[in-house]
């Protein structure tokens, strides 16, 4: 199944919205989560500023800058060997200058420049705007580091370039950073404190996107949830606010409720969503509102109590039953995702059943499923001993990955036989007389063209299924869009 795999990584070089008059050639890929893909954009509206136009060709660029991730050891192994081949090719382009974007820029600060002689450049997430300044360093001939991170920078001020983009969906950031500090996780030290953008720029932006004919839009953050608005600031100063601050404050539910009114014509989904601060209110304006999306990605990492506390995921399995429980009463066909890391430290045989019989509570429709990876300088690193053997990490998450396998087969049979609504979003892989797009559920199905294009919503019988697709044919228009 395409989707249940060990890693979510995927590279992607990036092109078009090329402007005229630009000489030099940026060469831009990315690694990791929708974050650092919806940050290279911000990346290359910068630079298209400063004269570089994105090329698709590596061999041709001026400047090559890879957008890094560090949430798994493997994942920055993946990013080692991509700058291998960078290297490969600087011997024959010997002017091409090297800059590490995202994460692991972070994370390493100018270790980066000593450990790979290839790069010039180390850039972390929040200072991006920083970029024409460091370029020139660079052009002048010096190494060029910065990794400060800020408490303000949301880039909400930065009109994205959609790289690559199949004109139907988009990404709009509303939240950067995140404050959970789970102990697994180098995602508050790498990406910093977590601050929300005004809610007046991402309606803009939104706008905007509306009017170039985008069907659908996913709100973007490490925590979504937690999104709140009160003039500038970081949450946890909301306590500081003024009165009217307070009275005019914008979280989460009332955003999706403001950008599902104003554009009733786009289909809304977000991610991610963390337990913890995901409330009713979000959950009955989704009930609410037809044009958002009946899915939750909601990662429950663990479904033992003891390994959630020690993760310091701050909600116990309980609450999260609960909240499950009341997505469904509210919105009966919700389709749920998670994220479960097995082999936590001091994670036992019984741990690991509490996370089988969640999963069997639950039924996800689907998964993103990984065996532990320590991060240097997080919580766990520090405090626990990555004790758990790797072949029983494996094995472990060879059941969870064999058991979400059997419940999305099951949630994908319950649509044989039912017509669904599906936005076209491209061309099948496997071929090119049948469109794939997503219904509500975010689950794909593949069926023949027809006179259909890319960017309608039309209504899908479903035949048969995969454990990862439905297959059915298109019967007509959708009357929703
Ligand atoms: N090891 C394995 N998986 C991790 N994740 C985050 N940190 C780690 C780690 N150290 C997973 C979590 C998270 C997803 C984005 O990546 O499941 O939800
Ligand atoms: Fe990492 Fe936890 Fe924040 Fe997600 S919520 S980014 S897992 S610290």
């Amino acid at each position: 199944m395409e989707k249940i795999i060990d890693e979510k990584i995927q590279g992607q070089a990036l092109s078009l919205n090329n402007k005229e008059g630009n000489t030099r050639k940026l060469f831009i890929e990315s690694y990791g989560c929708q974050m650092n893909f919806s940050d290279s954009e911000i990346v290359a509206s910068i630079l298209a500023k400063e004269g570089f136009n994105t090329t698709q060709n590596l061999e041709d660029a001026d400047l090559v800058l890879v957008n890094t991730c560090s949430i798994r050891e493997k994942a920055e192994l993946t990013v080692r060997k991509r700058l291998e081949k960078y290297n490969a090719v600087k011997r024959i382009n010997p002017k091409m200058k090297v800059g590490v974007l995202g994460c692991m820029a972070e994370r390493l600060k100018s270790k980066f420049l000593e450990e790979e002689k290839i790069v010039d450049l180390v850039v972390g997430p929040d200072a991006y705007k920083d970029l024409p300044n460091l370029i020139e360093e660079v052009d002048a001939g010096r190494n060029a580091v910065n990794v400060i991170l800020s408490k303000e920078e949301t880039y909400g001020d930065i009109s994205p370039v959609r790289l690559q983009s199949n004109g139907v969906s988009a990404f709009v950031s509303i939240t950067r950073g995140c404050d959970n500090m789970c102990t697994f996780c180098v995602v508050p030290f790498t990406r910093g404190r977590e601050r929300s953008r005004d809610p007046q720029s991402i309606l803009e932006e939104i706008d905007d996107l509306a009017s170039k004919n985008f069907k659908e839009i996913t709100l973007l953050g490490q925590n979504v949830d937690s999104y709140l608005w009160y003039g500038g600031g970081l949450k946890k100063d909301f306590d500081k606010a003024s009165d009217f601050q307070k009275a005019t404050a914008v979280n989460f539910a009332k955003l999706l409720d403001m950008v599902a009114e104003k554009h009733p014509k786009i289909r809304l989904r977000f991610t991610t969503s963390n337990p913890q601060d995901m409330t009713l209110d979000v959950i009955e304006v989704m009930a609410k509102h037809k044009n958002i999306c009946k899915y939750i990605h909601l990662p429950i990492q663990s479904g033992s109590d003891r390994i959630l506390k020690e993760m310091n995921r701050l909600h116990t399995r309980q609450e999260y039953f609960e909240l499950i429980d009341n997505i469904k009463r509210l919105i009966p066909d919700c389709a749920i995702s998670q994220d479960i890391i097995t082999g936590f430290p001091t994670e036992t045989e019984e741990d690991h059943q509490d996370t089988l019989s969640l999963m069997e509570y639950v039924k996800y429709e689907y998964g993103f499923m990984f065996a532990y990876s320590e991060r240097p300088g997080t919580m766990a690193a520090r405090k626990l001993e990555d004790d758990v053997p790797e072949a029983t990490k494996k094995r472990r998450l060879n059941e969870i990955i064999a058991l979400q396998r059997k419940h999305s087969s099951l949630k994908h049979e319950a649509f044989v036989g039912k017509t669904v609504e599906i936005l076209i979003e491209k061309e099948s892989k496997k071929s090119d007389k049948h469109w794939s797009g997503r219904n509500t559920q975010n689950i794909v199905a593949v069926f023949p063209k027809g006179d259909y294009k890319i960017g309608d919503f039309v209504m899908v019988r479903i035949d048969e299924c995969t454990s990862a697709t439905l297959l059915g044919e298109a019967v007509a228009y959708s009357n929703n869009y």
